[in-house]
């Protein structure tokens, strides 16, 4: 077997909030690193790599028979979780896709107001939509962090369905739990989101009503 790759910081954010033994389903796999990497650590026992396209799943499949993993991690054509059971997956990961996507991916899903389910999501864009639809279906953000790779600023939340419907204001739907008072680097995340903001918000009351919260939310740190 080839030595075991080095995970992305990105990749190990969203390894990082799966939970121990576990099945994993990784929706959008492409190259297949996250499955691989997480069963041939032993902290999932199996996983379903899936992706849309099979141009993508043969890279998958091509990681996996590289690092010898098809004892563990099995290729799957499926749009979003479609064509996984329930008893497949118990941690999903979507990661390296726009927000409205991951929610419809999610929204698709019979099985995934199952609480005992842990959903890893890493957003690309559009994470307000992402979670609106959250907080509209009842889930709950559990634990969220944000990382760096190079320039470019990432967040990565685990997500579970509790049924309790959250209006969220309007500084939760660009930074969800984060804490940019207290956190070097969600206060890092918070001013990006901030610029984004001031670049789109002009005449939109909810942007710069956003963007006014999370300016202050920024400037209170330490205090
Ligand atoms: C940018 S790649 C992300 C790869 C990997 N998840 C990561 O974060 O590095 C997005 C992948 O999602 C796949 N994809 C897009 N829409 C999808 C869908 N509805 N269901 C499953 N996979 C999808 C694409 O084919 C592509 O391989």
């Amino acid at each position: 077997m080839q030595n075991l790759f080095t995970l992305s910081n990105r990749l190990a954010l969203c390894a990082g909030y799966v939970r121990d033994k576990v099945k994993v389903a990784d929706i959008g796999t492409d190259h297949a690193y996250l499955p691989v990497w997480l069963c041939l650590t032993g902290k999932a026992v199996s996983a379903v790599a899936a992706d849309i396209n099979p141009e993508p799943l043969s890279r998958g499949a091509f990681t996996i028979e590289k690092y010898n993993a098809s004892k563990f991690v099995g290729t799957r054509l499926s749009d979003g979780l479609k064509n996984i059971k329930e008893d497949e997956a118990d941690d999903i990961i979507i990661a390296g896709m726009g927000g409205e996507l991951i929610a419809r991916i999610i929204d698709q899903w019979p099985f995934s107001k199952n609480p005992q389910k842990r959903f890893i999501l890493q957003p690309m864009t559009k994470c307000e939509e992402l979670l609106k639809y959250l907080c509209e279906n009842g889930f709950k953000i559990t634990a969220q962090d944000t990382c760096k790779e190079g320039k470019k600023l990432y967040t990565v939340m685990q997500v579970c369905y509790t049924g309790e419907k959250t209006v969220p204001g309007d500084d939760f739907l660009y930074l969800g739990i984060l804490t940019p008072e207290t956190n070097e680097n969600h206060r890092e995340y918070a001013q990006l989101v901030l610029s984004r903001l001031e670049k789109q918000r002009r005449g939109n009351k909810s942007l710069e009503a956003a963007a006014e919260i999370i300016r202050k939310r920024c400037e209170n740190h330490g205090k």
